[in-house]
């Protein structure tokens, strides 16, 4: 695979081509991610619930993320790192500003920040300095207590124009992409069709311009239920570099996210 920058995502947009990402958070995995063909690897605060075992992603900090950061960094091959800022981080501006730093010091090349229209400014500030943004709408797990429980965001026709409303704010602002996380189809095709900027989804529908998902839950091992947006890609895969690529397959073919894995 040749280098992925955000040029790259760009010109998929463009051509209507889809793109894969996955969450990684050692070498290891990043390296067989990346030789799968995986164009983003986003190194996910979700790793508090699937490395550390809490319940939220809250407890996450900035040195965790800028260890694992660090981690993936040396085996991302061709692969965009994209990097989730921990809760709290948005704090202020200037909290903002020096954590985003910390973490693209560590090797993220994107900075993936949770928040709505509220964020422009911080979105306009790290812009401004070099720092590629994605943000992060819909369900917004750093915003659990306050949502009430991970639910499906955006099914109500005011809640629906109210995000493609922020995610248009924070493209003004200078986000170069926008992720959406458990909304209906119809929003996620909407929001897609709307911007000029890569969108990528995790229980957003067929439509958005990249899907991503968390890899232990691709894999199969996360204990418990699994949402309705997962698909275990292991079960009839040869190995873990054969789940990886039959899910970089499925993405680029527009084959998954099927029906049953949306809203
Ligand atoms: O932390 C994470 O893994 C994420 C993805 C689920 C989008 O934010
Ligand atoms: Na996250």
């Amino acid at each position: 695979m040749k280098t992925v920058t955000l040029s790259t995502l760009q010109a998929h947009k463009r051509a209507g081509e889809a793109f894969s990402c996955l969450t990684a958070y050692d070498t290891t995995f990043a390296h067989a991610a990346s030789d799968a063909g995986i164009e983003v690897l986003l190194v996910g605060d979700s790793l508090g619930m699937v490395l550390q075992g809490h319940s939220s992603t809250l407890p996450v900090t900035l040195d965790d993320m800028r260890y694992h950061t660090r981690c993936v960094a040396r085996g991302k091959g061709a692969s965009l790192l994209m990097v989730d800022l921990p809760f709290m981080s948005n704090a202020t501006t200037e909290r903002l500003l020096e954590d985003a730093g910390e973490l693209m010091r560590a090797g993220a090349e994107m900075i993936k920040v949770e928040g709505e229209a509220w964020m422009a400014e911080g979105v306009r500030e790290l812009t401004r300095r070099g720092v590629p943004v994605c943000a992060h709408l819909g369900l917004t797990p750093q915003t659990v207590h306050q949502l009430g429980g991970y639910k499906v965001q955006g099914r109500d026709a005011d809640q629906a124009t109210r995000i493609l409303e922020d995610a248009r704010r924070l493209v003004e602002a200078g986000a170069s992409v926008i992720l959406l996380e458990c909304v209906p189809a119809s929003l996620g095709r909407a929001v897609t069709e709307a911007l000029d900027v890569p969108v990528i989804g995790i229980g957003a529908g067929p439509d958005t311009d990249g899907q991503i998902l968390v890899m232990h839950d691709m894999l199969g091992v996360t204990p418990g239920r699994s949402p309705r947006f997962v698909k275990n890609f292991m079960a009839e895969a040869d190995d873990i570099a054969d789940a990886f690529r039959r899910y970089h397959e499925a993405v680029k073919a527009r084959r998954f996210p099927a029906e049953e894995h949306c809203f």
